[in-house]
């Protein structure tokens, strides 16, 4: 779209169920930012809106794993992410969230809108549900055997041990994640929307319109699903988490979580207008608005196809002018995965690496998977600063700053030379801006580095500090060094916001408008003061990213478990040292509740050598009845310890439960008091 009026930016919502890592801000938010600050500084009409998608099967499973309510879950991520986004810097207008009452009249009110006009068939399908829980079952509530690789906890819509999408029909002996019982299949209404019927609308609007302008993965991805041939989707859903279906039939039926979640996005833009006083609706119904979405790949077919169906049969809204959708970001090569905790954790990051915000927005878009899949290492991470930051940005900066404070007291010399560098200047703002406009943010943030290399080369080259120049050809070196470094300055902004500010500080100067930086050749005129150095970046130390290598080896190891919740192995022993272990069967014959402790119990045992006194701390797991007559396992060669006073001559051996209570270590068969063990 040429000349919009406004842009409304959208950024998928991201599921409250967990925190965000590099993979979403890669994908979506970091993109999204570099673009929307650009547009501001362009003096466009912006609306930068995002929030939390708080509906959906993902945030019932992550509250049933943690045995709370999907409410907490929510409101716990929720405010987790909004803070993240906001310590990255992350400029959104709004962040808002779907639970909010606005938005659940707002779906509602244009689903009701849609069932008036008669754009939706109701269907009536089997789909499995649990008769003692009574309620219907989403695909990840049924678990049971993995028809492929056997693994007895394979979820309904796929096989975590192997990989395997599989259909809830397909596993052996499935069971409801909720009550246990065997699902039965049982007759329920939905309503549906018929994609097909906008098979051709589909094909105008984006395989005809939008065959230059939109990404190849994208434009791919919808041809394949036009191709196939689309199909009626149920919209609606036998659910208790959501926004109520708003009809009278529809008791225990909520909204599918991909029909009201990209509502959302008008949700949010309405409390915005509404807080800044201004008018929601041209934001989302003139046809100047430019409307992007910045999203997944994943996401792809709800936001090519479905809303815009959503949105073409309502009929009052704008669609999308384009959604630069990016690929998948990995990490040391393995697919980044929430479940398995394979990521690296922005909040975690902010917290490990104080003040270095824009190291990682930068490594980020430096490596955007805009065409295909990329990959995120820890070493790349720290050359990509140590060599570009801190090397070439920061370097050539620092140089500027000294030299002017040494020579010119600080004091921006005069123009004495015509350097072929300062008309290059407005060169850089024009690329980035062209780059920016067509979503190609590595190319821009390439140029802008060309930029500081430039920069560097200059002062190699002209080497103001040789002996031979005259002072009038220092002050001409100088002078477009600091114009180059004050451009840098200015286009820093919408990658490194956080460096910007400091430079800004630094080269004592204000954020000038984008289109006047395509326009100039100085940014700092002769006599202007600057500030202090500051420093902008510092190397990272090879201790700092093995420290991280190391996390990730962790979890590695922990996901190798065969029970992750198990203990780390102990340091080795010897033969030797475990022979010295002496055990022994024996048998408790009596046994009384120690005073004024709750956990421990003292006992008399028959270890076969002699009977003899044991305190232990099983007071929590047994009655001291039942314990009488008992056979146990007794390290009988333990030096003896006084507990609470009482001497203990040896320790019975027992076994952790997942319940927290203890249960003993015995033969399998019952045999003689005093039999040893090996
Ligand atoms: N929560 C979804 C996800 O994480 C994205 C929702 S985007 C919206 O994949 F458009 F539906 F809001
Ligand atoms: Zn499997």
């Amino acid at each position: 779209m040429n000349n919009p009026k406004r842009y409304t930016v959208t950024t998928a919502l991201p599921y409250a169920n967990g925190p965000i890592h590099i993979g979403h801000l890669a994908g979506v938010y970091v993109p999204a930012d570099i673009y929307v600050r650009y547009l501001r500084r362009k003096g466009m009409d912006v609306a930068f809106i995002g929030g939390s998608d708080e509906h959906g099967i993902p945030i019932t499973i992550r509250a049933k794993k943690e045995g709370t309510t999907p409410q907490a879950i929510v409101d716990r991520y929720h405010s987790l992410i909004k803070e993240t986004m906001k310590r990255l810097g992350i400029s959104y207008d709004h962040y808002s969230r779907t639970s909010n009452p606005i938005h659940h009249k707002n779906s509602a009110d244009f689903f009701l809108n849609l069932y008036n006009k008669g754009k939706f068939t109701e269907e009536v399908s089997e789909q499995f549900y649990d008769p003692e829980a009574k309620e219907f079952l989403a695909d990840r509530y049924i678990i049971g055997e993995c028809p492929v690789c056997h693994f007895m906890n394979a979820y309904g819509d796929q096989c975590e041990n192997c990989g395997s999408t599989l259909s809830p029909a397909e596993l052996i002996n499935p069971h409801s994640a909720l009550s246990g019982s065997t699902p039965i299949l049982k007759e329920t209404k939905n309503w549906y929307l018929p994609l097909n019927e906008y098979e051709d609308f589909l094909k105008e609007w984006i395989l005809e319109d939008h065959k230059d302008d939109w990404k190849p993965n994208v434009y791919g991805q919808v041809k394949s699903w036009i191709d196939d041939g689309l199909k009626p989707r149920a919209m609606t859903r036998d659910l208790n988490w959501g926004v109520k279906v708003p009809l009278p039939d529809a008791e225990g039926k909520v909204l599918y979580v991909w029909f009201d979640a990209p509502i959302g996005y008008i949700s949010a833009t309405q409390e915005w207008a509404q807080e800044v006083g201004k008018d929601w609706k041209p934001y989302w119904q003139d046809e100047d608005t430019k409307l992007v979405h910045f999203i997944g790949k994943d996401n792809i077919v709800f936001h090519c196809i479905i809303f815009p169906c959503m949105l073409r049969a309502h009929g009052d809204y704008i669609l999308p002018d384009n959604v630069p959708a990016n690929e998948f970001m990995n990490l040391e090569n393995d697919k980044i995965s929430t479940s398995r905790n394979w990521a690296v954790w922005a909040h975690e990051y902010l917290d490990d690496f104080p003040g270095q915000q824009d190291v990682l927005r930068y490594v980020l878009a430096a490596n955007l998977p805009e065409n295909k899949d990329n990959n995120f290492t820890w070493k790349d991470f720290q050359t990509k600063n140590n060599s570009e930051l801190v090397g070439i940005l920061g370097n050539f900066i620092n140089r500027v700053m000294v030299l002017s404070h040494k020579y010119y007291d600080g004091k921006v010399p005069e123009k004495t030379v015509e350097f072929d560098e300062l008309n290059q200047l407005k060169d850089f703002a024009k690329n980035i801006g062209a780059y920016l406009e067509k979503y190609e943010f590595r190319n821009a943030l390439h140029e802008y580095m060309n930029l500081a290399r430039l920069g560097n080369q200059f002062l190699q080259i002209q080497e103001p500090w040789k002996k031979q120049h005259k002072p009038e050809e220092v002050k001409g070196i100088m002078y477009a060094a600091v114009q180059i470094a004050g451009m840098l300055a200015q286009l820093s902004e919408p990658f490194l916001p956080f460096t910007a500010e400091k430079l800004n500080k630094m080269f004592n100067m204000e954020l000038k408008d984008w289109n006047e930086l395509e326009n100039i050749s100085e940014i700092l005129p002769a006599g202007h003061k600057l500030n202090e150095a500051e420093l902008i970046f510092s190397k990272i130390e090879d201790e700092t990213i093995d420290a991280q290598i190391q996390k990730l080896q962790n979890t590695k190891t922990k996901n190798q478990m065969t029970n992750p919740n198990a203990e780390a192995q102990r340091d080795e022993i010897s033969f030797d040292d475990f022979t010295k272990i002496d055990m022994r069967t024996g048998t408790i014959l009596e046994a009384e509740k120690v005073e004024n402790a709750d956990k421990l119990i003292k006992m008399k045992v028959d270890t076969g050598l002699d009977v003899r006194t044991i305190v232990s701390g099983i007071a929590q797991s047994f009655t001291t009845e039942e314990l009488i007559g008992k056979q146990v396992t007794v390290l009988v060669n333990l030096a003896p310890r006084k507990i609470k006073g009482i001497v203990s001559q040896g320790m019975l051996l027992l076994a952790d439960k997942e319940d927290g209570k203890l249960t003993f270590v015995v033969p399998e068969e019952k045999t003689s008091n005093g039999q040893g063990i090996r």
